[in-house]
């Protein structure tokens, strides 16, 4: 088993710091997935839990011993990277049976084991080839296995899938998770891919500028996102935003958009005079008889669903709608939003404010 605690990890290259003041718990047997834009410092993170970089500030424990000293080697970690770093002249036998050589695990325990992963992972019939004659899914395939031979108690992955197209990619996607149902094993995943996060993981640690901005479960990330960032980051299409402010209105406060084309009511809600951004999702608008207007600019099918940009104003506002909407390019709508379902972020801080619902929950 192993647990993984960071707490308080920093590091700086020079004055520059990638990784700011960084705590996570990582429970035994989790899925986690550092998720964020590039360079915000996800690698540098994943190197650290491997020992190939150490940290500038900051404890790194794994099943309560402090590891920050403890070598790559020592922490029965295995790590598969985004290149697959096959050794291109060994067969995918030799490959797979690499990490145990080097350990001086005894030659029949090795065939054993290499016909096991080997088996689990489908690539029985590619074991004499060399790894320069493979596909890529079939490399990362290899990569997995080979990670996997040495029984670590923790996997960490750094973007292993995106070299590969994007129907690989769903199905190595469902191939890691159920690897991971399989072994049971704690796995700390780096992506900048949100759907790979959202599918995969137990909880996403969403990072912007090597601070972590959320630590939650797939779901409640996306349903209170706790960060104007992260709710721009997360779910596709991106969710809507209205920059405006809150004002006094009856029995609560109004949200106003700048341009005062949306007002919302938000009863209950006690914020006076205070500079927001609204977020809505696409399928979170409807369209109406009456409210505000706008013309639909652009739609985008996607065979299952829709996508209609009606712009209102300076605002291009995504709805989401059946195939069978029968809208034109030109034509005027009118929209409203599904009550309870804004987002409210401060727009100083960008963070969120809870709605009065929410704060009860
Ligand atoms: N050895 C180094 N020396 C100086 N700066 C570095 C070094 N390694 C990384 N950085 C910087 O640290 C920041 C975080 O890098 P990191 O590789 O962790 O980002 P990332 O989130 O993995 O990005 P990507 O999604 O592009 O892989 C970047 O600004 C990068 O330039
Ligand atoms: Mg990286």
């Amino acid at each position: 088993m192993s647990s993984i605690l960071l707490s308080n990890i920093k590091r700086s290259y020079g004055t520059q710091t990638v990784v700011d003041d960084l705590s996570i718990e990582v429970e035994d047997g989790e899925f986690l997935t550092l998720l964020g834009p590039s360079g915000c410092g996800k690698s540098t993170i994943l190197r650290m839990l491997a020992g190939l970089d150490q940290p500038t500030a900051g404890n790194i424990m794994f099943d309560g011993q402090r590891v920050n000293d403890t070598a790559p080697g020592h922490r029965n970690v295995s790590m598969v990277f985004q290149s697959y770093a096959l050794y291109p002249h060994m067969t995918v036998r030799e490959n797979l049976a690499y990490p145990l050589k080097k350990r001086r695990v005894a030659k029949s325990e090795r065939k054993r084991l290499v016909a096991e992963i080997s088996e689990t992972l489908q690539i029985v019939p590619l074991l004499d080839r060399r790894s320069s004659q493979l596909s890529g899914g079939q490399q990362q395939r290899v990569a997995l296995g080979r990670a996997m031979i040495r029984d670590p108690d923790v996997f960490l992955f750094d973007e292993p899938l995106s070299n590969l197209d994007a129907t690989l990619r769903a199905h190595m996607r469902a191939e890691i998770i159920r690897l991971h149902l399989k072994l049971g094993k704690t796995m700390v995943y780096v992506t900048h891919d949100q759907i790979e996060a959202m599918t995969m993981s137990t909880r996403i640690a969403v990072l912007d500028g090597g601070k972590l901005q959320q630590l939650d479960t797939p779901a409640e990330v996306y349903a209170r996102p706790a960060t104007r960032f992260v709710a721009g980051f997360v779910g596709t299409p991106r969710m809507n935003f209205l920059s405006g402010a809150l004002v006094a209105g009856e029995g609560g406060s109004l949200f106003r958009s700048d341009d005062g084309i949306v007002e919302v009511a938000l009863p209950g809600l006690h914020a006076g005079n205070l500079a927001v951004e609204a977020g809505i999702r696409s399928q979170d608008i409807i369209l109406t008889d009456s409210g505000p207007s706008g013309t639909v600019t652009l739609i985008e099918s996607t065979g299952l669903e829709c996508f209609v940009t009606v712009t209102a104003g300076a605002h291009d506002i995504v709805v989401r709608l059946d195939e069978s909407n029968g809208l034109r390019i030109g034509q005027t709508v009118h929209f409203g939003l599904r009550p309870g379902k804004l987002h409210l972020f401060d727009a100083g801080t960008g963070l969120r404010i809870n709605l009065p619902d929410e704060a009860a929950q």
